[in-house]
């Protein structure tokens, strides 16, 4: 049998709830499917762990993972510690360390659950967005001088490579290829972004050259927000910048109902190193410590992580079975108008699991 090398981060606050939820899932999906096994080695870092050491995780911390087949990771962030330390620290470190440069966001309005979009049919919400994750807005090039001063000065560089913008859009190309409607949207901004934009679109023209029965066009950032609300239906898979898919997910979310529903894989697709899976919302902590968090977001996540590891039967299961819970307004939490705890619908996951054993 085969044994699956997971490392679990839950890291700050709602994180620490929903990370252990999503392992009993999948130790109760190992349970049922009987082919693979989960073990399981949990890693305490994020913000306590920098009020103890200074760091948000070892400076040897990336050699821990190295040699696990997949990450679950939680979230980051602390009221008390600046945000840009407690992203650069952790996540990021191990999106950028292990060269993860596929940020892979599906949205579907589930079963049992309201769009705000009030025209919207559920078929008519079906989108992956990629989101480019190791450069771009986030390259974190730039500084400041002059601090404290009138004349202070600080830059953030955008910085785009010819490397780095083709893997993103052939990653896309071909992830929209393995989609029934092959239909992909390259967002851009090169109305105004004279240069790098510009770069974008001419690789996005030469790539799709490589996919000819992959339908594309391309859109401007801003006219995107428009058209996901007003033509949802027009939409398949979306690649953007690392900014831009940042925001356009955020909205993506919202439109299928809540942002605690939604899952995200951070992929390395040459499997150089693991891939992180995580809950797309932060770490929430208005409601930490009380079981009220949504699990939904980590289960859809692990979703994402059994089909990294090629374990498509038990990803489908997994899936169905948050389908028939999503479909339970009593077990809906309270982010979705419901009073379910994080516990309740973790109980009835792992239920449906059991249910649906063959
Ligand atoms: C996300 C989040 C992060 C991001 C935050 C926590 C910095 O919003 O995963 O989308 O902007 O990358
Ligand atoms: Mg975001």
């Amino acid at each position: 049998m085969k044994t699956y090398a997971i490392a679990a981060i839950p890291g700050d606050g709602i994180g620490q709830e929903v990370v252990p939820a999503g392992e009993r899932v999948l130790q109760a999906l190992a349970a049922t499917e009987g082919g693979f096994a989960f073990d399981f080695e949990h890693f305490g870092w994020g913000g306590d762990w920098y009020r103890q050491h200074g760091v948000m995780m070892p400076a040897d911390g990336l050699e821990a993972l190295r040699g696990k087949d997949a990450i679950l990771f939680g979230s980051a962030g602390d009221p008390k510690i600046p945000d840009h330390i407690t992203l650069w620290g952790l996540r990021l470190k191990i999106c950028q360390g292990f060269d993860q440069y596929a940020n892979v966001r599906p949205t579907r309005i589930l079963p049992g659950i309201d769009s705000p979009l009030k025209r919207c049919k559920p078929e008519d919400l079906n989108w992956v967005i990629v989101r480019e994750n190791s450069e771009g807005e986030y390259a974190g090039v730039g500084g400041r001088a002059h601090q404290g001063h009138p004349i202070e000065v600080a830059t953030d560089v955008s910085i785009m490579t010819r490397t780095g913008v083709e893997r993103i859009i052939r990653y896309a190309f071909k992830l929209a290829q393995s989609r029934p409607r092959k239909q992909l949207s390259v967002v851009t901004k090169s109305n105004a972004q004279r240069h790098a934009m510009v770069m974008w679109d001419e690789i996005a023209a030469e790539v799709a050259r490589d996919f000819p029965d992959v339908h594309w066009d391309k859109e401007l950032v801003d006219a995107m927000t428009a058209r996901m609300v007003n033509k949802p239906a027009t939409l398949d898979t979306i690649v953007a910048t690392n900014l831009h898919a940042d925001i356009l997910s955020d909205l993506a979310a919202a439109l299928a109902g809540s942002l605690g529903i939604a899952p995200t894989g951070n992929i390395d697709p040459e499997r150089r190193y693991p891939s992180m899976f995580e809950p797309i919302h932060g770490s929430a902590f208005d409601i930490m410590g009380q079981g009220l968090a949504n699990p939904i977001g980590t289960f859809w996540s692990c979703v994402m992580l059994l089909e990294h590891l090629g374990e498509l039967a038990a990803a489908a299961r997994l899936m169905h079975a948050i389908e028939a819970v999503t479909a339970q307004p009593a077990l809906h939490t309270r982010d979705l108008g419901g009073q379910a705890t994080t516990a309740d619908v973790t109980q009835a996951v792992c239920h449906a699991l059991k249910a649906s054993q063959d």
